[in-house]
């Protein structure tokens, strides 16, 4: 059967950025913004869009056209987030962003330590913070509800014992959007741009076993997650009431990631476009676009890992429960 639902999409706006993270592989593509016809073009295509999430390997705020793109959005009923570095959180962008309606912004800070922060971001934390509490202030002023503001951490191996540092932060910024952790991605499109120094910053699955256990149970993260706002994060939302087993992967059952290019693909971690794209926004019609993914979909159901997939441990758990089916 062929899946045509796209109610998730993530666009990047952007992949240019004004940071030269260590880990961040967007730093080594060929950068570019996206076309406004690009995003017109994308709404059209797929009208059943719901939620919109406006991230990619650059910052979203520096596209010229970023309010523009977002309130586009919104005026047909669409709810937009972004993920943000944080640094252009200054008072008339921070404005914009609530006269947008923009619904949920989710800010990357991997540590609360100044230094460690400034050696991955080459950023000051003091000034991302102040961005943030301006945002918070605004929000706060105008009594609303909306953006829900969390954080993102990326997890390594030098800062997986000072979590709870960064839950302090949250609380003592007055966040309400919950914290996103995630370790640095071990898969190759992200890794092969790794220093030596950076290689050994990924945690193994030991260690994320072990961080499982320490923090579980913990009363104080565990608040965190249970008293956030009601506008949850792009990623848990778009898995959410998704049977991965008897439909198969969240993002082809219902997601679509576009890069800046207008290149389709299935998520946001295959970056190959030339090789792994759908079809391309503009170029392609939209259902050969649709036909693409859901053979990709069916691929994995039958247990046949697709190439795009090898290393995608949501793609691993489908086609291993397909196999021992089969045996
Ligand atoms: C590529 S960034 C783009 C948005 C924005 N510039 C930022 O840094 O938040 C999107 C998210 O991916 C995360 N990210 C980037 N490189 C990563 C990596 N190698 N492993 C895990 N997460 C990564 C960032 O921390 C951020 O939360
Ligand atoms: S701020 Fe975001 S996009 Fe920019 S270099 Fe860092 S991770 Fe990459």
């Amino acid at each position: 059967m062929t899946i045509s639902k796209f109610e998730f999409i993530q666009v990047e706006p952007t992949n240019r950025c004004n940071f030269k993270c260590s880990f961040c592989c967007g730093r080594h593509q060929i950068q570019g913004d996206m076309a406004p016809a690009t995003l017109h073009n994308i709404l059209q295509y797929f009208d059943d869009c719901k939620v919109l999430q406006l991230q990619g390997e650059g910052e979203p705020l520096l596209h010229p056209d970023f309010f523009e793109f977002a309130g586009l959005a919104r005026e047909k009923g669409i709810g937009v987030s972004i993920v943000t570095n944080g640094s252009l959180l200054h008072e008339n962008n921070v404005q914009r962003i609530i006269e947008t309606g923009i619904e949920r912004i989710d800010c990357s800070i991997d540590s609360a330590d100044s230094k460690i922060y400034a050696e991955l971001r080459g950023f000051e934390l003091e000034k991302t913070i102040a961005g943030i509490e301006n945002l918070v202030r605004l929000k706060s002023k105008l009594r609303l509800a909306k953006p829900a503001i969390g954080l993102s951490v990326i997890v390594m191996r030098k800062t997986m014992n000072s979590i709870m540092d960064l839950v302090r932060l949250y609380r003592e910024l007055h966040l309400d959007g919950s914290i996103n952790f995630q370790p640095l991605q071990g898969l190759e499109a992200y890794s092969r741009y790794y220093t030596h120094e950076m290689m050994l910053q990924m945690l193994s699955g030991a260690e994320i076993d072990q961080l499982k256990k320490t923090y579980g149970h913990n009363p104080e993260l565990q608040a965190v997650f249970t008293k956030q706002n009601p506008v949850r994060e792009f990623f848990i939302r778009l898995g959410e009431n998704v049977d991965t087993a008897a439909e198969g992967c969240p993002w082809l059952v219902r997601g679509l990631y576009v890069n800046f290019e207008g290149y389709t693909l299935p998520c946001s971690v295959v970056k190959d476009a030339r090789r792994f794209s759908f079809g391309r926004i503009g170029f392609e019609a939209k259902e050969l676009i649709i036909q693409a993914r859901s053979r990709m979909n069916q691929d994995l159901l039958r247990g046949n890992t697709p190439e795009a997939c090898k290393d995608c441990n949501i793609a691993k758990s489908i086609c291993q429960k397909t196999v021992s089916e089969c045996n």
